[in-house]
């Protein structure tokens, strides 16, 4: 049985902004028919389907894919395809992903990794300005700042190896709605115009975007025949629907009429790779998380592993916030320094998540003072804007799915090859193209990840599982650096006995070594905690804190997107971040 952790030992302030902000019409529960009967022992299927995505036109797609006989790998390619039309400010066709599964009938845990790879063209000094400095223009804008995406050779993946159906029946609601449109929401008209000096440089961009002649507003309908064709050929010829013929000759003509370096043998090369997701234990649950080339799942284990011993509910919230905040400190140091893509480096995995390692790093926290960073070195940068999707499914079956799909910084690089729709990634700044400058979301990176042709960049997203005898449930959120404090506090949230909708919905802080501070969401620390987390020796940069010589940052942060399922009772329950209005959890009973 899951260890009885109680809302009782959560701090007031969350609690109270718990029962202000949920938001009940973004969760659906759906209890077994017999749910009685479910009560006393494990339920052997969840009594429904159960879909989270950041819009609701994903959600209804991931479920009526299942409706139709699909099973959850089937509803992930649905929900995925869909979140690429409607959401092209976080994730598309351009793109990568991580695709986190888990196989009921065989019981296995199998991780895709669908990142983006690096073209041939790509090497640091390609991202020099002439003076000798780094070219931060293009590492983010245009051609250069797009690696060969990976997200339909997912689904081509997926669907052959995984899925019940045809690609022609997961992908027809993205192709209906690539062709008819959906309305304009406020986030991504607001994200148009911060993105739209960049985005109108080029002309396959400006063909979708000022299809009207002018930038597209809150409530217009939003059409992408040419996305549509791009579907519908992947949908009818699979990997060389996308990665050949037309759309791969456009694809390349596309990068290449705006200066950059692709070739048809960078886009014929891609794979995805299947890879062994990170295991391991905190509490009464095993949590099932990504490997690298994200530094998500590392990272994780060494921070859970690391808090482990503390009973973190008991603490007041200044003692429980340093000692996250501590553990944050610790991973994102070895992030910087060890992780890239497995298959061009070696990373001391083993070590860096086993619990010796975690003890050893404990034994370094002092509880009464924050440790300066510059103790364990680095500088200071600022955390900026970022985008990414990430949605959760549960099956009838049992079958999961925890997948999490970017195209890095809103509407990536802001280039969409003409005549494909396709808005293509700028996930090269996720490379460490200049050994310890610090990129978009202020982490930094040595050799390990630095740019190599083929080679994948490292990623923070961190698609997750927790399970424990009564409790199962898929987690992931988009935030850059921040994905994995915030998986983070989810995961602890789950622990403290939260439901899927009080996880989504929890207040978030975060630390990530270098710059060595804390910020936080504007309702994460009573007045009182941010002094005693000062008088700790932390930097606490409140959002507004400008004035007070803190950089601040957005207010909210995250799109966390979670489903549960309960044995113990038989309820099968979603979440769905209320800082997003357009995304929906939602839970259907399954034909039986
Ligand atoms: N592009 C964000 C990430 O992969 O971490």
């Amino acid at each position: 049985m899951t260890r009885a952790r109680t809302l009782a030992g959560l701090p007031a302030l969350l609690l109270s902004v718990l029962l202000l902000t949920a938001a009940p019409s973004c969760a659906r529960d759906v209890r077994a028919p017999d749910a009685a009967a479910t009560t006393a022992q494990s339920a052997a299927t969840p009594p429904g389907n159960a879909v989270a995505s950041a819009h609701a036109l994903a959600t209804e797609a991931g479920l009526a894919v299942m409706r139709e006989g699909g099973n959850a790998f089937d509803a992930a390619i649905a929900t995925s395809a869909v979140l690429s039309v409607v959401e092209p400010i976080s994730s598309g066709l351009g793109g990568g992903g991580f695709f986190l599964l888990h196989d009921a009938a065989s019981g296995r845990d199998i991780f895709v990794d669908a990142r983006e790879t690096a073209p041939a063209s790509a090497h640091s000094d390609r991202y020099r300005t002439a003076d000798g400095g780094f070219d931060r223009d293009r590492a983010e804008n245009g051609p250069w700042s797009a690696g060969i995406p990976g997200l339909p050779a997912a689904f081509v993946h997926i669907a052959e190896r995984y899925g019940a159906l045809p690609l022609s029946q997961s992908l027809a609601p993205a192709i209906r709605i690539a062709e008819e449109g959906f309305p304009v929401y406020a986030r991504f008209a607001r994200g148009y115009q911060s993105r739209r000096a960049v985005m109108e440089r080029y002309s396959g961009t400006r063909a979708v975007f000022l299809a009207d002649g002018r930038a597209p507003e809150a409530g217009d309908i939003f059409r992408q025949p040419d996305l549509a064709r791009t579907l519908r050929l992947l949908a009818e010829r699979g990997f060389d629907g996308f990665y050949g013929g037309e759309t791969g000759a456009k694809l390349v003509a596309g990068v290449n009429s705006e200066g950059g370096e692709w070739t048809a043998a960078d886009l014929a090369a891609y794979r995805v790779v299947e890879r062994t997701p990170i295991r391991f234990r905190y509490h009464d649950w095993e949590v099932v998380t990504a490997p690298p080339p994200s530094s998500g799942g590392i990272a994780m284990a060494q921070m859970l592993q690391i808090l482990e011993p503390y009973d973190l509910p008991r603490l007041d919230d200044a003692a429980r916030t340093h000692l996250v905040v501590e553990s944050m400190r610790r991973a994102f140091r070895d992030r910087t320094f060890y992780l890239g893509d497995p298959d061009f480096v070696t990373i001391p995995q083993r070590t860096l998540t086993s619990r010796d390692y975690a003890a050893g790093l404990r034994a370094t926290i002092n509880p009464e003072k924050a440790t300066p960073s510059d103790l364990l070195s680095g500088s200071v940068t600022p955390l900026e804007d970022e985008e990414t999707t990430h949605f959760s499914i549960i099956d009838a079956a049992g079958n999961r799915a925890a997948v999490t799909q970017t195209v890095n910084l809103l509407f990536g690089s802001g280039l969409v090859a003409p005549g494909t729709g396709v808005l293509l990634n700028n996930e090269m700044d996720d490379f460490a193209l200049q050994p310890g400058v610090p990129n978009a979301f202020g982490v930094m990176g040595f050799d390990a990840n630095a740019p190599a042709p083929g080679k994948r960049p490292l990623s923070s997203m961190t698609p997750t599982f927790v399970v424990s005898d009564d409790r199962v449930a898929v987690l992931g959120t988009p935030g850059g650096s921040r994905i994995i404090t915030m998986v983070l506090l989810g995961i602890l949230g789950y622990d403290a006995g939260l439901d899927a909708q009080a996880v989504a919905t929890l207040p978030r802080y975060h630390h990530q070594w270098m710059p060595d501070a804390i910020s936080a969401e504007s309702n994460a620390f009573s007045a009182d905690t941010a002094a005693r987390l000062r008088a700790l020796g932390h930097t606490v940069n409140l959002p507004g804190d400008r004035a007070a010589g803190g950089r601040g940052s957005s207010h909210v942060w995250g799109n966390l997107q979670t489903v549960e399922w309960n044995r113990a009772t038989g309820v099968l329950s979603g979440g769905s971040d209320p800082r997003n209005d357009v995304g929906e959890a939602k839970v259907e009973p399954a034909a039986r």
